[in-house]
């Protein structure tokens, strides 16, 4: 009988085990890890009916796509934005959907991180935001942004990473890998040529190769070549008379065949205009057609998009190939195999203890320090009896409006918040001494505080402190610090100048700090000993204010962009409104390569601040710069070593930089170029020698005759640098054939 039981049991394991092996055997090559990526792809598609390769390819909600439901492809999940994870939103509408559990870690502006000048940071702000974006199942992150900085108007730069090329192309590269070392595509926008918000869904930006080589791509071409970024959006302007995101030049000729990008091309949000056009210029994926991208939509419109239905009966008509609609697709499973369909790809976490570490982290090293006469800063604690807080932003939550990077924060400390932790509440008085009105898109909402009152109330405690910290600056409303449009001007706004000349008035001890991602006029600068360019520091701007005001931290942040001393000291205003911002149809720009401190330098015009400044509260001595050779042949590294040594009395960090000078070029060239940098800590009277590898390529231009670029045997000087205006040191290497 025990037999016969052990025999049935035998015989019937055997036929569970032949069922199971037969079931392993018919899974599809597509759901089969075992099988090269490439060809899971090309069995996907083979699997897919015209109608499903048609969904795949744009969207089905706000930020979602579709997938294939059929066969288990799983849905497209996206989120803004380049700073932190932002809220759910509603299935078909610009409304929060209301959750409780999307409040975020808000990470410091990119204007902030660009400002440390350290890559290892940028790979941990990235994995970071990765890790939270994971943990909130989104497949893409909408970001980073390094349109590059050309006019201080426009309402996005706090977004981006500055004016120049090699800082944002350095910098933008660990970002990506911190974010999609978590499964998460990182979306590099907005290609291309989007340095405005004026006009930004039409306007047609005339540019020369050269410039646009030199300027405004090598970021993202950086983001393709050295990132091996998963998604790049298109922007919503025009070039050479074509939709950014729909445009042969750059899309099919740069993107794809020059640099080689095998990921996905979005759009921007309502950034697609025309089905031949999207089907043949290399758009994959087409999102938030039928809306402004900020406030406004037709509601579930998502089969009359371009790529939607249009699509579909041009290629049932044949006028439009099926092949065109399979290259598509291709690259989206490939997304999805990077993504959604990456069994390994790690879990992620939101809002955990090491993120707000990050965020801190950046904030502090972010923060520049401009001006510190008479040892205004540090001021520690015990330093002064009362301190006065004065200003708005010294409350006001930033990390709201803006635009698609807005965030709703778990935390955020402000800065007033932060100097009460630090000095204690007993010794802190605030005072608003100014008000904005309420975060709008699309209008100016005007504040209901009496001005005067604010103002007077804000001079009178003034008046009785011992120190004033005055937080002002831009805020997130509409024509300040938000995308959709641009400033009106340089100048600050709601009074700010006035109410600082009349602080000053009545206590000389006060110092500035701006919170803003843009450069700002300061008439009053001559009378300020202390002044700081905090950004928007998000969860823990204000611990990481009181830190560096303190001097709990050394601060090490160099400015990402110039500020001019007026706004036509600024390259795109100087050629006047075509230039910017353009006639509402073209806009030419004049300033060519000549952009930030390359104009400044070329046309001797002082800025007020000058790209890479930065102080600190110690003093830092640098060697001469040396080249291990005299004469280098094209192509060839060129390492250049120095020392440098901590010659005050707190431990600090420098962010050396270095730039070159081609001394005999056969084509107009900027004075001197960021080449290299490097940031590095010192303990106080430490020395460290430093080699620094220099590629010679990178000291080439492009020739836009022969649409190459061409590295001149010429001499070159080698400078070493504190700041784009303070030179430490240089040297002299020849480039022979
Ligand atoms: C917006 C922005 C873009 C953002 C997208 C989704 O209009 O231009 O940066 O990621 O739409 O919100």
């Amino acid at each position: 009988m025990f037999m016969n039981l052990k025999l049935i049991v035998l015989f019937a394991m055997t036929i569970a085990n032949s069922f199971r092996i037969c079931a392993q055997e018919v899974l599809p090559a597509y759901l089969d890890e075992s099988f090269p990526t490439e060809e899971r792809i090309e069995n996907a598609l083979s699997l897919m009916t015209l109608e499903e390769k048609i969904a795949i390819c744009h969207a089905q909600s706000k930020f979602s796509a579709p997938g294939c439901p059929r066969l288990g492809i799983p849905e497209l999940w996206m989120s803004d934005g380049p700073h932190g994870v932002r809220v759910e939103f509603k299935w078909d509408s610009w409304e929060h959907a209301g959750w409780t559990n999307d409040s975020c870690t808000a990470f410091p502006a990119l204007t902030c991180l660009a400002a440390t000048f350290n890559t290892e940071l940028s790979y941990r702000y990235g994995n970071a935001l990765g890790e939270g974006a994971r943990f909130r199942k989104k497949d893409m992150i909408l970001g980073p942004g390094v349109n590059i900085y050309r006019t201080p108007l426009s309402g996005r730069n706090f977004e981006y990473m500055g004016e120049d090329p090699y800082l944002s192309s350095t910098m933008v590269v660990p970002y990506i890998k911190g974010v999609q070392k978590n499964g998460v595509s990182a979306c590099v926008k907005h290609f291309a040529l989007n340095n405005q918000e004026k006009w930004r869904n039409d306007i047609n930006v005339v540019v020369s190769d050269r410039a646009l080589n030199e300027i405004y791509l090598p970021a993202f071409k950086a983001a393709v070549q050295e990132g091996n970024v998963w998604s790049v959006m298109g922007s919503y302007n025009k070039f050479k008379g074509t939709y950014c995101s729909h445009n042969d030049t750059l899309i099919n000729q740069i993107l794809k065949n020059e640099w080689g990008f095998d990921g996905v091309m979005v759009t921007d949000w309502g950034s697609a205009h025309d089905t031949d056009e999207a089907a043949r210029n290399g758009l994959d994926l087409e999102m938030g057609t039928w809306t402004n991208g900020l406030t406004w939509g037709i509601s579930s419109a998502y089969n009359d998009y371009y790529l939607a239905q249009p699509f579909l009966d041009k290629i049932r008509k044949g006028e439009l190939s099926e092949a065109l609609l399979d290259e598509k697709v291709r690259r989206i499973l490939r997304l999805y195999y990077r993504t959604g369909m990456n069994r390994n790809r790690p879990y992620g976490r939101f809002k955990a203890p090491e993120h707000y570490e990050v965020a801190r982290t950046v904030a502090e090293e972010g923060i520049v320090l401009m001006k510190n006469e008479n040892h205004f800063f540090p001021i520690p604690a015990g330093r002064y009896g009362k301190i006065a807080v004065i200003g708005e932003n010294a409350v006001k939550r930033l990390s709201e409006g803006g635009g698609s990077s807005e965030l709703k924060p778990h935390i955020e400390i402000s800065p007033l918040q932060g100097i009460v932790n630090k000095y204690g509440a007993e010794n802190v008085v605030y005072s608003m001494g100014y008000a904005s009105g309420a975060p709008s898109y699309n209008e100016i909402l005007p504040s209901p505080y009496d001005a005067d009152s604010l103002l007077n109330a804000a001079v009178s405690v003034a008046k009785s402190a011992d120190v004033v910290l005055y937080f002002g600056g831009l805020n997130k409303n509409n024509s300040e610090d938000c995308e959709g449009d641009d400033r009106k001007s340089m100048n600050l706004s709601f009074g700010q100048d006035k109410l600082i000349e009349e602080l000053l008035k009545v206590n000389k001890n006060t110092g500035i700090i701006l919170i803003s991602g843009n450069a700002v006029a300061m008439p009053w600068v001559d009378k300020v000993q202390g002044l700081m360019q905090g950004w928007y520091l998000g969860s823990m701007a204000g611990e990481a204010l009181a830190n560096v005001i303190s001097g709990g931290v050394n601060p090490s942040g160099k400015l990402p962009f110039s500020f001019p001393k007026k706004l036509e000291d600024n390259s795109a205003h100087y050629f006047g409104e075509k230039s910017y911002p353009g006639d509402g149809i073209n806009q030419y720009y004049l300033d060519d390569i000549l952009v930030g401190y390359r104009w400044h330098e070329k046309k001797n015009i002082l800025p007020l601040f000058a790209f890479g400044h930065g102080l600190s509260y110690t003093t830092f001595k640098y060697g001469k710069p040396v080249a291990d050779k005299k004469d280098y042949h094209v192509g060839d590294k060129i390492n250049v070593s120095f020392t440098i040594s901590n010659t005050g009395d707190m431990d600090g960090a420098e962010a050396v930089q270095i730039y070159v000078e081609q001394k005999n070029p056969s084509v107009l060239r900027p004075v001197k170029e960021l080449k290299a940098f490097k940031k590095i800590f010192l303990k106080r009277g430490e020395t460290q020698t430093i080699n620094m590898a220099l590629d010679s390529n990178k000291f080439a231009f492009y020739d836009e005759v022969n649409k190459k670029w061409v590295l001149e045997p010429d001499k070159y000087v080698i400078y070493l640098a504190s700041a784009s205006d303070d030179i430490r040191g240089k040297t002299t290497i020849e480039i022979i054939k």
